[in-house]
């Protein structure tokens, strides 16, 4: 069975099966209207949602399937203290296939060892966002004409930015790719990206502070919100909140056919004078995760039974109950999941559940 928690549980050719299925999705809707028929989606979300959620229950309704769920975890058995691993027990029986998002990290991977039917991780705490991801690749491809050879810079949040996160993976594996991360010190890449995907992988990588610097070079410019709802020290967040702000100015420096993207929502950090460029490619983005959620589900349903698509060989776990993952908002320190840890590129061990550094 493949679930997708993290956006390397697909393989190269099967994350490219789903973005060329996509694209012809939007070729030849009527296709695929009823392939899902008779067949349920649940939407489990543990934390508010307006994009991800809603395509996921379009996407579904396009291919003729229901969807079942909830958007408020308060309504739901969780609110007595049911664990995520029962719940999905419980909601595998109902439908046949589970989109989860939750703001504790690691809940999906958790969730996804006892479920019996596919999760899909829709966005855990600041961890990751595969869907999004996806959804970003879909973007860029249908934008540019192309994913190789672009140089990519990731503006705003870095630190809590999931969708960050995951698109830097999944760009590790396509050629030529530079990355340029443009972020306050407050904000900056964690250090298991820079180091396990981007060193290990070989992308280039730099960091600056100022937009306007890198500018003229970018060929996709990924702007992000400050992600208020992760810091713990609210003076920090108000020191940082208007640290990028994309206007026509700035927009005058790029190429003629740079890309900007966002997953929106947008707080600040894209004035609307720029949303009429034609550069402006996010309100097209969000359609395009629509498109590729219906594509996700049906491989999700094609590759169900299949062991030539089953989930890829993880590094072998470490279990130690003398280490303690450092992330209290990880799921191994909200339920009883084990002390469970993987080596890191740099030796050290990290969560396995949430990749948070051992202490
Ligand atoms: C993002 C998310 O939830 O991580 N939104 C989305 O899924 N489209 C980004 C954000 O909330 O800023």
């Amino acid at each position: 069975m493949k679930h997708l928690i993290d956006p390397m549980d697909l393989t190269k050719q099967e994350t490219d099966e789903i973005i060329s299925l996509a694209q012809d999705i939007i070729a030849h809707r009527e296709r695929y209207q009823g392939s899902m028929s008779h067949r349920k989606l649940a939407t489990l979300f543990y934390e508010p949602s307006t994009r991800t959620r809603l395509s996921f229950t379009s996407a579904m309704m396009e291919l003729g399937g229901n969807v079942l769920g909830f958007s408020d975890a308060r309504s739901s058995s969780v609110s007595k203290g049911e664990t995520v691993q029962d719940t999905v027990r419980v909601v595998g029986c109902f439908a046949e296939v589970i989109a989860m998002r939750h703001y504790i990290e690691g809940a999906q991977l958790y969730a996804s060892e006892v479920s019996p039917v596919p999760i899909i991780n829709a966005g855990d705490g600041s961890h990751s966002h595969p869907t999004q991801t996806l959804t970003d690749l879909l973007t860029i491809q249908r934008e540019l004409g192309h994913i190789d050879g672009i140089t990519i810079g990731f503006c705003g949040d870095l630190r809590f930015g999931r969708t960050v996160h995951s698109l830097i993976k999944a760009l590790s594996r396509y050629r030529d790719i530079r990355v340029v991360l443009i972020a306050p010190p407050e904000l900056k890449l964690p250090d298991y990206i820079k180091h396990d995907v981007c060193e290990r992988t070989g992308i280039p990588y730099r960091e600056v502070e100022t937009m306007e610097e890198v500018m003229p070079e970018l060929d996709v410019l990924y702007m992000t919100r400050v992600q208020k709802e992760r810091f713990l020290d609210e003076d920090e967040f108000d020191r940082v909140k208007d640290s990028f702000v994309l206007d026509t100015a700035r927009m005058a420096l790029a190429k003629k056919h740079m890309a900007v993207l966002h997953p929106l929502p947008r707080v600040n950090e894209i004035l609307t004078e720029v949303d009429s460029d034609p550069r402006a490619a996010y309100f097209r983005q969000v359609e395009n995760g629509k498109f590729v959620r219906e594509a996700l589900i049906v491989k999700l349903h094609e590759w169900k039974d299949d062991p030539e698509h089953g989930m890829p060989e993880h590094d072998t776990p470490v279990y130690d109950e003398t280490l303690h993952c450092g992330n209290l908002k990880c799921i191994c320190n909200n339920e009883q999941a084990p002390s469970k840890f993987r080596r890191g590129e740099d030796g050290r061990l990290r969560c396995w559940y949430c990749d948070a550094k051992v202490r």
